[in-house]
């Protein structure tokens, strides 16, 4: 039985959270040896693009059928490497959202794209499709390191498409992973600089983590791959904040990086509790039901096989679908708002139902490791640097 939410809870329609849609592209070109994303090699044989859109727009209705409210105001094409998609594909699914609930006029639509699949005129057909914010995967401005990592495309070839990003959409990032073995901070500065010389307006900045069944994950059990040692971790979290905030591009989330106003919209409105349908093989959603009067997680299988023929079976491919009880929603906000720099409102939790044990809050801000502002549920940077353990504290 679904876990409904107390009457005072249920949202009306005009206090539904805002509405994104995550849509999962599972392919790429190659795997890379670190990632532990759903990924599948692109096959010709089983990507057909008119196949994918008309099992998207499927998962799509069903979706509607459970939070049919609002306007859409944001859009991601994750991956796998969305910019493997057709861009017939693309703007055929931005329609159907288009049709099924309107998308904002100034919606914000991300596409994750890889170097080696962004030649400049494939950029263009993917920004008429609609795309308003590409973001790169560039991992390393360093050709060893590229190879190390597996990719296939240059540190010149990052750079092209990232110009060519530049000029052509509204809004432009890059990835890159730090942290690489043998990677000294002294070299990862000089990397991070010239990466800030290119004029990005927002970065994600992510630290390399061994992730379990990945090829990485063998060559550390058999010694073959060593990380830098906590110390160098810790200085080159330290060089990341300090460089990017000094270039004007500040932390406003663990990873992530902008200048005033160039947040990613879609993510930080899923951090701060809004709804997002999760579209497409292996995706993660998390929807307000007025109807069901709950807040309902779902998870898609991962296979694209799989999600394909329970699409055509059933009319979507979430493998569950479940109301989510008060401590799971407690716990995902206490998690997700306090990877945001600017933490969480108290009040904007309290609206959710969320009321936090007032002597842990004093006893952590006492310790330094919450900011001293009462209103607000946020990280001191000292937290942020052990935010798993001010996690663990909170939700003891
Ligand atoms: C979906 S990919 C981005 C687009 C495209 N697939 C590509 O790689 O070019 C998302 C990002 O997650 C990051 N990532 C994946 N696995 C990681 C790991 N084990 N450690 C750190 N970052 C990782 C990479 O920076 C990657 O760009
Ligand atoms: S990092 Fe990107 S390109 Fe590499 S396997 Fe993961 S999703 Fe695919």
């Amino acid at each position: 039985m679904p876990t409904t939410l107390p009457t005072k809870l249920v949202p009306t329609e005009a206090s539904l959270p805002p509405l994104g849609v995550y849509v999962h592209w599972p392919f790429c070109a190659a795997i890379c040896p670190y990632c532990d994303f759903n990924v599948h090699l692109m096959r010709n044989s089983q990507t057909d693009p008119a196949d994918w859109l008309v099992a998207y727009r499927r998962e799509l209705a069903h979706a509607q059928s459970l939070r049919p409210q609002g306007r859409v105001e944001t859009v991601f094409f994750g991956g796998g490497t969305p910019s493997l998609m057709s861009p017939d594909l693309v703007a055929g699914i931005l329609s159907a959202i288009d049709e099924m609930w309107g998308l904002a006029g100034d919606a914000e639509i991300t596409l994750e794209a890889n170097p080696m699949s962004a030649p400049e005129t494939h950029l263009k057909d993917l920004r008429a499709a609609g795309i308003t914010r590409l973001s790169l995967g560039v991992q390393a401005f360093d050709d060893v390191a590229l190879k190390f990592l597996g990719r296939t495309h240059s540190a010149q070839d990052a750079r092209v498409a990232f110009e060519a990003a530049q000029r052509l959409f509204p809004r432009a990032s890059f990835d890159l992973i730090y942290a690489r073995p043998n990677q000294t901070p002294d070299a990862w500065a000089s990397e991070l600089s010239a990466a800030l010389d290119l004029g990005p307006q927002h970065m994600s900045l992510y630290q390399l983590t061994i992730e379990p069944d990945t090829p990485f994950y063998k060559h550390q059990a058999s010694g073959k791959l060593t990380l830098p040692d906590e110390d160098s971790a810790a200085d080159m979290y330290e060089i990341t904040q300090s460089l990017c905030a000094s270039a004007g591009l500040p932390a406003y989330e663990i990873s992530n990086h902008g200048a005033d106003g160039h947040a990613c919209r879609h993510n930080v409105a899923s951090w701060q509790g809004g709804d997002y349908l999760g579209i497409g093989p292996g995706a993660h959603g998390r929807v307000t039901s007025l109807e069901k009067r709950a807040r309902l997680s779902s998870v898609a299988h991962r296979s694209p096989t799989e999600w394909l023929a329970h699409v055509e079976d059933q009319g979507h491919g979430w493998a569950e679908q479940q109301a989510l009880d008060s401590e799971s929603v407690e716990m995902e906000a206490v998690l997700l708002g306090l990877r945001l720099v600017e933490g969480v409102g108290l009040d904007a939790l309290a609206a959710r139902g969320i009321d936090l044990d007032a002597a842990r809050l004093a006893k952590l801000r006492e310790q330094g490791l919450l900011s001293p502002n009462t209103a607000r549920l946020q990280a001191s940077p000292e937290g942020r640097l052990i935010l798993d353990h001010l996690i663990g504290q909170l939700l003891a």
